[in-house]
């Protein structure tokens, strides 16, 4: 009920899913996770790709699964060394941002079998009122990750490119950018109904270049894949892009925004571009909590701003290994009885 939803633009239904539903807060998952030594192996393997992928509903009543993988892939797919430390997060190995993904003859269709298998395998395991998500990173977070070779407080070493070479870095973020054009195409050929540009760095902009990092390179993703004939709905999230997400919800050309835990809905819901639906904004941590009390006031409070808009009600950014399944569980029932 996710794509009819944003199609039909019903508000009276509040589809219902949540990002990083299919992580570390369920045992499953974790059973899973133990069969692989690496991560990269784990998202690179086709059946348990579907398997981590389907983990979610089989707990949980929701509207949509979204693709067991990562916005990493798509470095390693450009000749990048990927790996994934525990409590130290994502590594990645040196790389020159004049050559890489230079080379056009990655195939990535190649590399991205597994992949596009587990998507297909997906399709035919899950009824029809239940979509797929397919995603990727925005090139600034790529970029972020591809540049500091992991995670940073500040980034400022891809910021001090920018200043230095503004030139050679716009050179290699346009060969990024179509890479996700290419990725994100490929998963919709496989069958994915719903696309979502995760953008988790986006407050790490320098302002004046927002417009030509943050919202330009989408409109050029959304317009190159209408060119190409996806007319799957696209949502993005410009993670704590603050007031920024006003320009974005005009500018960017997807069909929904994703409005992080830091936002006041309400405001966002009075300024952002009426014909774009909005997803959010349920700050994950609230989903870790004891006090039940203050997890349905947070829901409801949701539910009230969101009455008469057309809205998919989701964390403002991903559930985190303490978020407790029966929280998960009473949110679901609260939506679902507050909006049949
Ligand atoms: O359920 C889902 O949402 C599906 C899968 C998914 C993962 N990563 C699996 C994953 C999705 C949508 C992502 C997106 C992703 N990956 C983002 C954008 C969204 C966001 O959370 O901001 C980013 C920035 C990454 C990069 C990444 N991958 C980091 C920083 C880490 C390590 C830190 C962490 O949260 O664990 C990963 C690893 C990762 N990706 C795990 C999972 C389930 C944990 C790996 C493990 O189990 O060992």
């Amino acid at each position: 009920m996710l794509v009819k939803t944003i199609k039909k633009k019903n508000k009276n239904y509040k589809p219902i899913w949540f990002m990083r539903q299919a992580g570390r807060h369920l045992p499953n998952y974790q059973k899973l996770r133990k069969k692989h030594n690496t991560f990269l192996n784990f998202c690179l393997t086709t059946s348990s790709i579907v398997e981590a992928t389907l983990i979610p509903i089989k707990e949980y009543d929701l509207d949509a699964v979204i693709l067991f993988s990562d916005i990493l892939i798509l470095p390693w797919t450009l000749g990048q060394k990927v790996s994934f430390i525990k409590n130290i997060g994502p590594q990645l190995s040196n790389i020159d941002y004049k050559t890489i993904a230079l080379k056009s003859d990655v195939n990535l269709i190649d590399v991205l079998e597994p992949i596009g298998t587990a998507i297909k395998q997906v399709k035919s395991k899950i009824p029809i009122s239940k979509d797929l998500i397919g995603f990727a990173g925005a090139p600034w977070t790529i970029a972020c990750y591809m540049i500091e070779g992991g995670t940073s407080k500040n980034f400022e070493k891809i910021r001090e490119i920018l200043w230095n070479d503004e030139r050679g870095f716009l050179e290699f973020y346009d060969r990024l950018t179509n890479k996700v054009i290419d990725l994100l195409e490929y998963q919709v050929k496989c069958g994915v109904d719903v696309l979502m540009i995760f953008d988790t760095w986006s407050h790490m902009i320098p302002s004046v270049y927002w417009q030509k990092l943050g919202i330009v390179s989408m409109a050029t993703i959304v317009e190159e894949l209408r060119r190409r004939g996806v007319l799957v709905p696209i949502i993005g999230f410009p993670f704590k892009a603050g007031e920024k997400l006003v320009q974005y919800s005009y500018e960017s050309k997807v069909d929904v925004v994703s409005v992080d835990w830091s936002m006041d809905l309400k405001w966002v819901l009075n300024n952002i571009n009426k014909h774009v639906v909005t997803q959010g904004n349920l700050d994950p941590i609230a989903l870790t909590t004891e006090n039940t009390q203050s997890l349905t006031k947070a829901v409801t409070e949701i539910l009230d701003i969101t009455k008469d808009k057309v809205h998919i009600f989701n964390v403002g950014h991903g559930l985190t290994p303490k978020t407790q399944i029966e929280n998960v569980k009473k949110t679901i029932t609260l939506v679902r009885t507050g909006t049949q």
